[in-house]
């Protein structure tokens, strides 16, 4: 919308072995072989098998994407992956942020903001999730929780580094629950976004940044998030991990 490119993604988040993530990515190439993509696509598959997915990926235009990432190149940070890393292996997109390392593994709004820096400075583009969960939607607080973290995650950058990230929307209660948000209320905080991220880096930045909607989109309702003037994509879970699936949603998006 707006002159934006949609970009519909996959996130793997912990499933495939190396095989099985070549035989994914395959299927969904497969899926889209001879399709002009008006959208962007991407796959994050866990860091194991990106070098797998990636291979199966070669010379199409789906790009690939990792889950997460620390600052910093190399250096003793035990357990870490840093953007070289992924860069080396294809990457051009990172997840940061997902409510699941929020929630699962502690994740803050201040280490989220270091990782968002050490994406853009690495030369990817990130993936950054926001979202209310079940209790703060119920007390009538989503915009303030999702506008709270954005605001911490994009407070300090540039204008023009601001105008490269991507924001996806993901309640945390639509996520692998089936029941996904309405379109309508994606829109309406899609546009806050919006609206927010041209208060912080006024309107270019706003009018480039693309925000994604995340949370149970499957191939039967992506077309009703993708006619929202402000929805520019979605951010796909469970459907992303059926070749056919991602591909058929991709179509209808
Ligand atoms: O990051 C995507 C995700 O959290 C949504 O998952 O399974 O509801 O599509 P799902």
């Amino acid at each position: 919308p707006a002159g934006r490119r949609p970009l519909l993604a996959g996130n793997w988040k912990m499933h495939t072995l190396p095989g099985e993530a070549a035989e994914l990515a395959a299927a969904v190439r497969q899926g889209l072989e001879g399709q002009a993509l008006s959208a962007e696509v991407v796959l994050c598959p866990p860091f194991t098998s990106l070098a797998a997915a990636g291979q199966a990926l070669a010379g199409s235009p789906i790009a690939l994407g990792a889950q997460d990432l620390v600052w910093g190149e190399f250096g003793a940070f035990t357990g870490a992956i840093s953007a070289p890393m992924l860069r080396e292996l294809g990457c051009r997109y990172v997840i940061v942020g997902h409510s699941e390392r929020r929630q699962l593994l502690g994740e803050t709004d201040a280490l989220i903001q270091r990782k968002l820096e050490a994406a853009l400075a690495g030369g990817l583009t990130p993936i950054l999730c926001v979202g209310e969960d079940a209790a703060q939607r119920r007390e009538g607080r989503t915009a303030a929780v999702v506008l709270g973290q954005v605001a911490f995650a994009l407070a300090g950058l540039e204008p023009g580094q601001a105008a490269q990230v991507v924001i996806a929307y993901e309640p945390v209660w639509a996520i692998g629950s089936g029941t996904p948000a309405t379109p309508g209320d994606a829109q309406a905080v899609a546009a806050a976004i919006r609206q927010l991220v041209a208060r912080l880096h006024g309107p270019a930045a706003a009018a480039a940044v693309r925000v994604l909607y995340g949370g149970s989109v499957k191939p039967d309702n992506i077309a009703g998030f993708m006619a929202q003037p402000d929805v520019d994509g979605a951010l796909v879970g469970g459907a992303s991990l059926d070749g056919a699936a991602f591909a058929r949603l991709v179509r209808e998006g």
